[in-house]
This record gives C-alpha cells, structure tokens and sequence, in this order.
C-alpha cells in the first residue's frame, strides 16, 4: 500500500494548477487518487473526532487546501466559493444540495448530489451550494479551492429567506465547531441516552 503524504499531495496539486487551464481537471484526477483508499489518508491524520474541524495544508494567491471533518447533524449555509472548488470524501456522507442564483440575489433549490466515501465533485466557480451530513457518523474530506479560499469575498445566503449576505469563514468555523463539540458529549461513555 501506498501511503499518502500531504506534502506531496499539495505540490501535485500545485504543479497541477501551474499547467493552465486544465488545472481543475488535473487537480480532480489527483484527489481521486487520494480518496480511493481512503486508509492511507486516515493513516496521515489526527483521528477526526480529535482533529481541528478544519486545517489548512495549503494557502496562497492560487491555491487552497483544506482537510475538513465535520460530525453528524451539521447542515451549512448555502454559500458560493468564486473559485473552482473540487471535493473529495474520503470518510462517511456530504448532501450537496445546488441553488439557481435569482435576478434580486436570492438563490432557489434546484437539484442534488450525495457523496459517499471515495466520491469527488468538481464544481465552477459560479456555483452556489450547501452541504448536509444527515448521519451519525463523521465525514471526512479534502477540498481544493483554486484560489485563495479565505480572503477572496464570498456570499452566504440566509437558510430562512434565502437572501445573501457577506460569508464570514469564522461564523462556518463556528457552527462546525459548536456541532463536533456537541458529537464529542454525545459519545462520551457511560452517558444513557
Ligand atoms: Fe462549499
């Protein structure tokens, strides 16, 4: 077995995004190497009930690589990335639901796709989704942004009236990290439902 380095995947996708424009192809084809075994990953990684919702391999101007868990029961705001975005599960379940962006700013539900383990989605920079994880079990992914992820504007829009508003990554960090700390109670030993 092959053992996944971060290191090596993060300047594979670096060389990737440097050849031009197929840079979102060849950056796909690289994280569905890596999620097709999925125990090499967790080999390299923090155990996800343990882990930080969200560490950040790579950050530059031209490149974002983030490995994200999250526990059961989060359901994300509807949000754009302005950037190309490719996801990879490699552990447990992400909903994707897609919106259809509204001459006024709102956006209205429009179609969907579940991830399961070793699936991976590419998505362009003018999409705008949110992300579900309906189980009792932690996901697990890789996601490469093409660009910079955390300074690049971005909009959120509300899950009550649909209308957008200014994303914060801290208010999503929080929502994440307030869910992963009601998962780690929740599975404390001893505790009968
Ligand atoms: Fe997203």
């Amino acid at each position: 077995m092959v053992g996944f380095d971060k290191d090596v995947f993060v300047a594979d996708c670096l060389a990737a995004v440097r050849e031009g424009p197929r840079a979102q192809q060849a950056v796909k084809e690289i994280v569905e190497r890596a999620v097709a075994d999925p125990r090499t990953i967790e080999a390299e990684v923090r155990p996800w009930s343990e882990s930080p919702m969200m560490t950040i391999w790579h950050r530059s101007d031209e490149l974002t690589v983030l490995h994200i868990v999250w526990p059961p029961d989060v359901d994300l705001y509807a949000h754009d990335h302005n950037m190309w975005a490719t996801i990879g599960i490699y552990g447990g379940r992400e909903d994707n639901r897609f919106y259809r962006r509204l001459p006024d700013g709102r956006i209205e539900p429009n179609t969907g796709r579940t991830l399961l383990r070793t699936d991976v989605i590419g998505l362009g920079p003018d999409v705008v989704h949110s992300v579900a994880n309906p189980t009792r079990e932690w996901t697990a992914a890789l996601h490469v942004y093409g660009g910079e992820f955390f300074t690049t504007p971005r909009t959120l829009w509300s899950k009550d009236t649909l209308e957008p508003s200014r994303l914060d990554v801290d208010v999503i960090r929080g929502v994440l990290e307030a869910a992963a700390a009601q998962a780690r109670v929740a599975d404390q030993p001893g505790e009968a439902p």
